[in-house]
């Protein structure tokens, strides 16, 4: 029987996202056995693959991690048990398989010994034996070919052998999603990487929130964690995943947030990082960066916002603010701030009385645009983002975030500016759309808000008339976000050309 890959372990040796998989098995070019494809079937879809050039996912990836600002060092081996105990387990499979091929090979030789003592036993011709000649034949053919054969080995199949070492492939239930853990990443960090909703609490072993159930496959301490699971949980396979590291293939069950309204209200004492202008073009823009404590990070969703306020007596001045940094890194967050008047908190900000090391609070996360899980397994449908001004902010957590988990096979940013120095991440938009095929962006300027919403929507129109395969506007899911105007003109103009309401999202900056 053939070796079956997930969609994700296949999608990985070949160097594509996992959509670009999906496309071609809907398109009928790649079979799927529910669910699973083939080692075979992958070699002849890919017969151009280059095991030297297998570095394409990971040159991916690392382009990601760096248009995303983390640090691409982390990304190391696992632990020296951790590879050992993976070692073992493919050596134990290697001896397995070579006891069988030891056997059968056994089993050949036996039968063509048999096969010819059968026949010099017997004084019947050739032509009063055809059956037994023509099994000898088969025999002695087929073996000459097996054993005489010099075929290369599968790249495919041997690469997957490598990335089963390099790491481990995780499955979480009911929810059917996958991820893979990597170097000294424990279950909880690689889950978040990947862009899961895992349920969690202090991240830190203390609370219990992380509790998941192992069906199958072994997971390993790698962190201390002072909560203790009780015998029954013992028993019935419960691990926590912020404590614990896959060592091989694993199963879990495990809670996954669907939506806000399964992400608690937190209060958190973060530290600022660090604070200065966005861009040197665009000093009414300043990045915030704060940090939480390692035990206390902020839960939140792609999209939502947190209050800030400042502490030690300056508590009067706070405001709301989306966050603009992905959730997989849940103790860095990034702020957009932008100077404006009726902003306490911005002012305090601009006028240079907060600095590096000082104490804000935080409290949230509040809202709900945050992006719609797809229907079912299949990818998304392909995104839209229209941003104006600062509606850039919890675009970028979005974008992030839908990189992350794969969320469609396309997405398109049009970000329009109501001032030249508006796209103040323009290098990080033509980064990514550099690094990644599925991301294009699209920078427009309007002289207000409600003339960047009609500029935004000529431009989807256009460019969905422009291209054959997309289905057209009702295709998409498009999440619009900036100054009311914006959003107003937006909405208005794309139900008039046709875009079903429920597949437009939008939140007010
Ligand atoms: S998140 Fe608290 S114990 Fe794991």
């Amino acid at each position: 029987m053939g070796q079956f890959l997930t969609l994700s372990r296949a999608a990985r040796l070949v160097g594509v996202v996992r959509g670009v998989l999906q496309k071609r098995i809907r398109e009928g070019e790649l079979p799927s056995h529910d669910g699973m494809i083939s080692i075979a079937d992958l070699v002849r879809a890919y017969p151009d693959f280059d095991p030297v050039d297998s570095g394409a996912f990971e040159r991916v990836a690392r382009i990601k991690e760096q248009a995303f600002g983390r640090r691409v060092l982390e990304r190391m081996l696992p632990s020296s048990e951790v590879l050992a105990q993976r070692l073992f387990a493919q050596g134990q499979e290697l001896a397995d398989l070579r006891r069988h091929l030891r056997r059968y090979h056994g089993l050949v030789m036996g039968l063509q010994a048999h096969l010819r003592a059968l026949h010099e036993s017997t004084s019947l011709s050739p032509d009063d034996d055809p059956l037994l000649l023509q099994i000898m034949h088969y025999v002695d053919q087929e073996l000459a070919e097996v054993l005489g054969s010099n075929d290369p080995p599968d790249n495919i199949a041997v690469l997957n052998d490598v990335l089963k070492i390099m790491s481990a492939h995780v499955t979480v239930r009911p929810s059917g999603r996958e991820f893979f853990v990597e170097g000294h990443d424990t279950l909880l960090k690689a889950g978040m990487s990947a862009g899961l909703m895992l349920n969690y609490g202090c991240g830190n072993g203390n609370c219990g929130l992380c509790k998941a159930r192992v069906v199958s496959g072994e997971v390993r301490q790698v962190q201390h964690c002072d909560y203790v699971l009780s015998e029954a949980e013992k028993q019935q396979g419960y691990t926590l995943l912020c404590a614990h590291t896959a060592v091989s293939d694993v199963v879990l069950e495990a809670l996954e947030a669907s939506g806000p309204a399964d992400i608690p209200e937190q209060r958190i004492v973060a530290k600022v990082k660090s604070i200065a202008p966005i861009s040197a073009q665009a000093a009414d823009t300043l990045l915030l960066h704060l940090q939480t404590p390692r035990s206390n990070r902020l839960r939140f969703l792609a999209g939502q916002n947190v209050t800030l306020g400042l502490a030690g007596g300056q508590e009067d001045f706070s405001a709301t603010y989306p966050v603009a940094s992905c959730p997989c890194d849940d103790r860095n967050l990034l702020f957009h701030i932008h100077r404006d008047t009726q902003d306490s908190f911005a002012e305090r900000l601009f006028a240079r009385a907060v600095s590096s090391g000082e104490a804000v609070s935080l409290w949230g996360p509040w809202g709900d645009f945050v992006l719609r899980p797809p229907l079912n397994d299949d990818a998304g449908r392909p995104l839209l983002f229209l941003a104006c001004d600062g509606g850039f902010a919890p675009m970028k957590s979005l974008i992030e975030h839908a990189m992350s988990i794969e969320a469609a096979e396309s997405i398109v940013l049009y970000w329009a500016a109501t001032l030249p120095a508006g796209h103040y991440q323009s290098n990080q938009c033509r980064a990514w759309a550099e690094a990644l095929d599925e991301f294009s962006y699209v920078p427009l300027l309007a002289e207000d808000a409600a003339a960047a919403g009609r500029k935004a929507v000529d431009a989807v129109c256009a460019d969905c008339a422009a291209t054959v395969d997309t289905g057209g506007l009702a295709a998409h899911d498009v999440y619009i976000a900036g100054p009311e105007a914006f959003v107003v003109a937006a909405t208005a103009q794309l139900t008039a050309a046709g875009m079903p309401r429920a597949q437009l999202y939008s939140t007010v900056l």
